[in-house]
């Protein structure tokens, strides 16, 4: 469904990914860990099409069977890919209101559109005067992140990459989190990029995978997981380089 091939890819001079290949499934779900710096964010990043990250001339990312390589963010997104940010950004003067109404392009109807997002702003406990003021600001790190969630609820994406989603959010707030998603879900392919073990809590995952140094070093099931969270990354040594 989504073929990531010899994907390398650099910022400046500096290579973050080097060679990534690997094939997500329709309606699986999986988990990505990794050390800090190993280029997790980077490789969302790189599928959503952020035009910071310059990818190399054999990387190649097909998605149902369409080479969206060169495609824009937006075209992306507008094919069902979307992704949820580590450091969510504000945007003065736009509500998520608004936001949303762009980004479902005529897709909802607006009375649809607004009792939908009022209906899951209620499911995510995401207080009226969020959902009214600029997209994030001031919001806390907690609430941006649900603001998040709310989007992929709305906009059902075919693959959903949640970087850091469960990361300064706290245990209740990702209970509801996780609730939101599991109802929501459908068809869809969810990513999850996490440092914490205790998403296994919340998430049954298909794969997980490592990333180290740039590379795509491991792939497993949740035993992984609690592997990594017993020894760390260095000790691990399936992950030595
Ligand atoms: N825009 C950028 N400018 C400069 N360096 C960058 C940029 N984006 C990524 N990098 C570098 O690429 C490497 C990988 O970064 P990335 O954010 O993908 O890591 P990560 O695995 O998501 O880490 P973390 O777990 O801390 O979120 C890091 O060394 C980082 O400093
Ligand atoms: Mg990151």
């Amino acid at each position: 469904m989504l073929t990531i091939s010899n994907l390398s890819v650099f910022v400046g001079e500096k290579k973050v990914l080097d060679d990534i290949n690997f094939i997500f499934e329709k309606n699986k779900i999986y988990i990505i860990m990794g050390p800090n710096g190993s280029g997790k964010s980077t490789f969302a990043h790189s599928i959503m099409g952020n035009p910071a990250y310059t990818l190399s001339k054999k990387s190649r990312i097909v998605f149902n069977n369409n080479n969206i390589t060169a495609l824009s963010a937006d075209k992306r997104a507008k094919k069902g890919i979307f992704m949820s940010f580590q450091s969510p950004v504000s945007l003065s003067g736009v509500s998520v209101f608004q936001l949303m109404r762009t980004a479902v392009d005529g897709n909802l109807d607006v009375l649809k559109l607004k009792e939908k997002m009022e209906k899951y702003a209620k499911s995510l406990h995401i207080v009226q005067n969020l959902m009214e003021r600029s997209f994030n600001e001031g919001a806390s790190g907690g609430e941006k992140k649900k603001l998040e969630i709310l989007q992929a609820g709305i906009l059902e994406p075919k693959v959903a990459i949640f970087d850091e989603v469960d990361t300064g959010v706290d245990v209740d707030a990702l209970k509801l989190i996780f609730t939101f998603l599991k109802q929501k879900r459908k068809q869809n392919t969810y990513i999850f990029i996490t440092h914490n073990g205790k998403i296994l809590k919340y998430v049954k995952p298909d794969v997980v995978l490592i990333f180290k140094d740039g590379k795509l070093v491991q792939e497993g099931n949740a035993k992984l997981i609690q592997q990594i969270e017993n020894d760390g990354y260095e000790k691990n040594k399936g992950l030595a380089s």
